[in-house]
């Protein structure tokens, strides 16, 4: 697919459709109100007819006869004074489902006024956003849905008499390919059903991922991880006959520092609960319990063509959770790679305990922060819905950094607390730690369980469970998993990377101190 910048008229455009966004209030400025001028007051009239509100995602169609543009797509962005340039992804891939079923394959984008200070993120959000629109999840049918096939993308600078920076627009597109392609990359490694998504098919994926992007791999096999003591993992991979593996993945963009990222993923190919099983209800889509291992796959993917100056360890602990006959039992003791013992109070808390092994080992290797991802605790999805992703951590100062970094990005998180307390309950009377505990803050006693293998490495948990996947089909994505956390992986190891560069810079080179700064 060809991904473009265009700053002609309209009518100059080489699309099959034009996309143009409205708002709620029902205002035509900037390049609505301009169309709504050459289309003699088309756009004005979907409103007046009220085919369309404006609302968020909300579109209609009018059909052209100016240039090569045959039609133009009005999509909704709600609200003008609540806009956040990352609605305009949503925006994107409203217009990509609805114009790909139907066989149009060159889109061109309008920008918002609203928009146009940051034209750059707006550019990447459409092109994240569109691309994200265009994966199908009917690809196991004999006679799949017709795929989404775009030839070419247009983000079109023609809004009234506003000056484009050609080349930050430019690179705005190819950051938001980069990152779009990553996330659909992971959508696609957590969307592949447990039969042909084992954790041997995810470490080859991964593999392959390093390849591709220059990326450093290996991948501990059972009796590597047994060498290491990690039976934490182990344990839990004792019930299935496929083995577990430890995959690691490392980008060094920063030969000569010691800090070290690491971003850590469950990657649970399939979790039916082990002995303590599931409900048979919804039990299929624990198929999405490695949507974190995912992310950190598809993060590390980004990563490799952002290059930020930051060195990133990528870590997924990935095996299945059955109840096979050799299966760890309720009551079981298991150690994990530091020593202490867990008491498995219930073998369907089993992220905790993969993950336990995977905090130890990023540590080893070199950690000097540590980010996780995981779809850990149904108690996520009761207190946060599928609205946004909880946020716990060992250190406010590192918290409050992701959060501000992740705030610019099309996922939403939120902080929670991780308080002493938690650490208690989480005591066993028997072992040093126990798995599960009573319903109370069930996310939260999850963390602190995690709290006990970061030692005191600065580490932020991210509880993905209500927000790795979608139940059902939107307007802008299909159904299944979102890409979550894969855009706030990248924008916590960019933000680091920009305070590296400070610390280097502060060092010398007066030059680059004052263009650090105007970032700032
Ligand atoms: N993978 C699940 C958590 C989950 C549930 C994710 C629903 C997405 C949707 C996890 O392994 C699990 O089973 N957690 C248990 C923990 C409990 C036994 C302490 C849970 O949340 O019920
Ligand atoms: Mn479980
Ligand atoms: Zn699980």
């Amino acid at each position: 697919m060809q991904i473009l910048v265009s700053s002609g008229a309209p009518s100059a455009l080489r699309a099959g459709a034009l996309v143009v966004p409205v708002f709620a209030d029902g205002l035509l400025d900037g390049a609505a109100a301009a169309l709504d001028g050459e289309l003699n007051g088309a756009i004005a009239e979907v409103f007046t007819a009220g085919e369309i509100k404006g609302g968020a995602n909300e579109i209609a169609l009018i059909r052209t006869n100016f240039g090569e543009v045959k039609r133009v797509l009005v999509v909704g962005l709600g609200n003008r004074d609540s806009f956040e340039i990352a609605a305009l992804a949503k925006y994107a891939g409203t217009a990509v489902r609805y114009l790909g079923k139907r066989n149009v394959k060159s889109l061109a984008f309008a920008l918002p006024v609203e928009a146009l200070h940051r034209s750059a993120e707006a550019a990447a959000a459409i092109v994240e956003g569109a691309l994200g629109g265009t994966i199908d999840s009917t690809t196991y049918r004999t006679e799949p849905d017709k795929p989404i096939v775009l030839e070419s993308l247009i983000v079109a600078a023609t809004a009234g008499s506003h000056e484009f920076d050609h080349h930050s627009l430019e690179r705005g597109v190819e950051r938001g390919r980069i990152i779009g392609q990553a996330v659909n990359d992971a959508r696609l490694l957590a969307f592949t059903p447990a039969n042909d998504m084992t954790p041997r098919h995810l470490a080859e994926k991964a593999e392959k991922v390093a390849r591709e992007f220059g990326l450093a791999f290996h991948a501990l096999d059972e009796d590597q991880m047994a060498a290491k003591g990690m039976g934490s993992i182990l344990g839990v991979s004792r019930g299935s006959s496929e083995p577990a593996r430890m995959i690691v993945l490392e980008y060094t963009g920063d030969p000569g520092s010691s800090e070290k990222l690491a971003l850590v993923g469950k990657g649970l190919t399939f979790d039916s609960g082990g002995i303590s099983i599931k409900p048979a209800e919804n039990m299929h889509e624990m198929k999405y319990d490695m949507c974190g291992g995912a992310g950190v796959i598809g993060a590390l993917e980004a990563i490799a063509q952002l290059k930020p100056k930051l060195n990133v360890i990528g870590i997924v602990p990935s095996s299945e959770n059955l109840p096979g006959p050799d299966a760890v039992k309720p009551g079981d003791i298991l150690r994990a790679m530091n020593g202490k013992t867990i008491e498995v109070i219930n073998t369907d808390a089993e992220g905790r305990l993969i993950l336990a092994d995977a905090l130890c080992y990023a540590r080893e290797l070199g950690a000097t922060k540590i980010v996780d991802a995981a779809t850990l605790t149904g108690a996520m999805v009761v207190a946060l819905g599928h609205a946004a992703t909880g946020t716990i951590s060992n250190d406010d100062a590192f918290r409050e950094r992701f959060l501000a970094a992740a705030k610019h990005t099309t996922e939403r998180y939120w902080p929670l607390p991780l308080y002493d307390e938690f650490s208690v309950t989480v005591k066993s009377e028997i072992a040093d730690l126990r798995n599960s505990t009573g319903r109370a803050a069930g996310s939260l006693t999850a963390s602190a369980f995690l709290k006990a293998f970061v030692a005191d490495v600065p580490w932020i948990h991210l509880d993905i469970a209500g927000t790795a996947y979608t139940d059902a089909e939107t307007a802008y994505l299909a159904k299944g998993p979102t890409g979550t956390p894969v855009r706030a992986f990248v924008a916590i190891a960019e933000d680091l990377a920009k305070s590296a560069a400070h610390a280097t810079n502060g060092s010398g080179n007066g030059a680059t101190v004052a263009a650090a700064a105007a970032v700032v």
